[in-house]
């Protein structure tokens, strides 16, 4: 495994780091399949991997609830002796809080579901521009200092899906260790973005990716028009290594973390992962994903990240599946088996001819977008 330093804490942390928004579950995304994930974690930190992210409402079926990624890490945690091997990464659901007491709240209660004493990187869950004065009322500042002084966190940080200007009045406003941006070869100029990548590490800031696959839209389902791409290119790589190593090729990045569901997919990405050196892919190679960028660029309609945001839908939509299946019809020449999965997968309640319009997801969607048109399109594609 490869190291890189996490801006100036000077920490070294695995260039792959485990995202837990995506563990194996039993049926359920708030049922973890204890016994698989266990054994992704071990074979993770057997092979080096030593940061892990989670956070408050990660398999939990709605933001407003403690999930169950963190009472599983604690779980974990409390069966091995390995704590002391990785550095652990939680959030503060910054949506939740009321009042000033709350981020205490979240905070020992955090703690308890992981059962540990000190998380190593704190950050402030998806900084929204509209929530960002009512936290500063709150006094959230004056919290990070004093929860670093008490020993509880080791070192803050945030992540934010919001545009580029309030992210770096973000970064300006804190002593910040790090933070976490989206970033993958077809976001660079959405959220953050690349300028607010250089800006953050200009700072000193450490940077973890998060969706650099984009959900995994950039490692499954191909297009045959990138497909050919692929093929043709000098070099062969699966789509999900091209991803990587796109990130990898940039020394900003401290660690890119991928939501691995699968052992499979943990040892390709760790396979990834050997050869994820700064400024080694080719030119040649830089201009083959140029090619590849153009063309999703052209057929994807949905920018979806699959984060979750938008759940739960008052009328039951499965949305994130079905805008999905909506970027997979456009881009597949022939979507008729995208059309049958639509409706082997997708219950009749989670179809988007149930929308009522109410506007929520929007709202909610840290992508901003149209959802309630993007519905309109999937029922027309799919006829429900
Ligand atoms: N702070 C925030 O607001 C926020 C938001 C989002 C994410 N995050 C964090 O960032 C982490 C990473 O984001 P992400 O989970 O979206 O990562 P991602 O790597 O973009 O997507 C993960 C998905 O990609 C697929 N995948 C991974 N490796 C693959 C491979 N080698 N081949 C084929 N498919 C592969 C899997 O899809 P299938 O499951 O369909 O097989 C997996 O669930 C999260 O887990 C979470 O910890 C934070």
């Amino acid at each position: 495994m490869l190291y890189r330093k996490m801006g100036k804490t000077g920490e070294k942390v695995s260039i792959l780091g485990m995202g837990c928004m995506r563990l194996p579950t039993l049926g359920s995304y708030d049922r973890i399949d204890g016994v698989n994930a266990s054994k992704l974690l071990d074979h993770a930190l057997d092979r080096g991997i030593n940061y892990l992210d989670t956070a408050y409402p990660y398999h939990g079926l709605s933001n407003s609830e403690g999930g169950a990624s963190e009472v599983f890490l604690g779980e974990y945690f409390s069966e091995n002796d390995r704590r002391d091997e990785i550095y652990l990464s939680t959030k503060l659901p910054t949506w939740l809080l009321k009042e000033e007491k709350d981020m205490d709240k979240y905070l020992d209660e955090q703690l308890k579901r992981l059962k540990t004493d000190q998380i190593d990187f704190y950050l402030l869950h998806s900084l929204k521009e509209k929530n960002w004065f009512h936290l500063d009322i709150l006094g959230i500042l004056e919290f990070l200092d004093s929860v670093r002084s008490d020993g509880r966190v080791k070192y803050v940080g945030f992540s934010s899906h919001d545009e580029t200007g309030f992210f770096k009045e973000v970064v300006d406003s804190y002593k910040w260790d790090m933070c976490m941006i989206q970033y993958n070869y077809l976001d660079e100029n959405i959220q953050a973005g690349k300028e607010g990548l250089r800006y953050a590490v200009d700072q000193g800031l450490g940077v973890a990716v998060m969706e650099p696959l984009k959900g995994g839209v950039l490692a499954q389902h191909i297009p045959p028009a990138v497909k050919n791409i692929w093929d043709n290119s000098p070099v062969q790589r699966k789509p999900a290594e091209w991803a990587l190593r796109y990130l990898w090729n940039m020394p900003e990045i401290s660690t890119v973390l991928s939501g691995m569901t699968t052992l499979d997919q943990l040892v390709e990405n760790l396979q990834s992962a050997e050869d994820g050196i700064p400024h080694s892919l080719t030119s040649e190679e830089r201009e083959v994903m140029e090619e590849v960028k153009t063309v999703y660029q052209d057929k994807i309609v949905a920018e979806c990240s699959r984060c979750g945001y938008c759940m739960p839908c008052p009328s039951g939509i499965n949305i994130p599946h079905c805008l999905s299946y909506l970027n997979q019809a456009k881009m597949l020449e022939d979507d008729s088996e995208v059309k049958s999965q639509y409706y082997f997968m997708l219950k009749d309640t989670e179809r988007a001819g149930n929308c009522l319009e109410c506007g929520l997801c929007q709202e909610l969607c840290s992508q901003k977008l149209p959802i309630m048109e993007l519905l309109k399109n999937v029922k027309k594609v799919f006829g429900n």
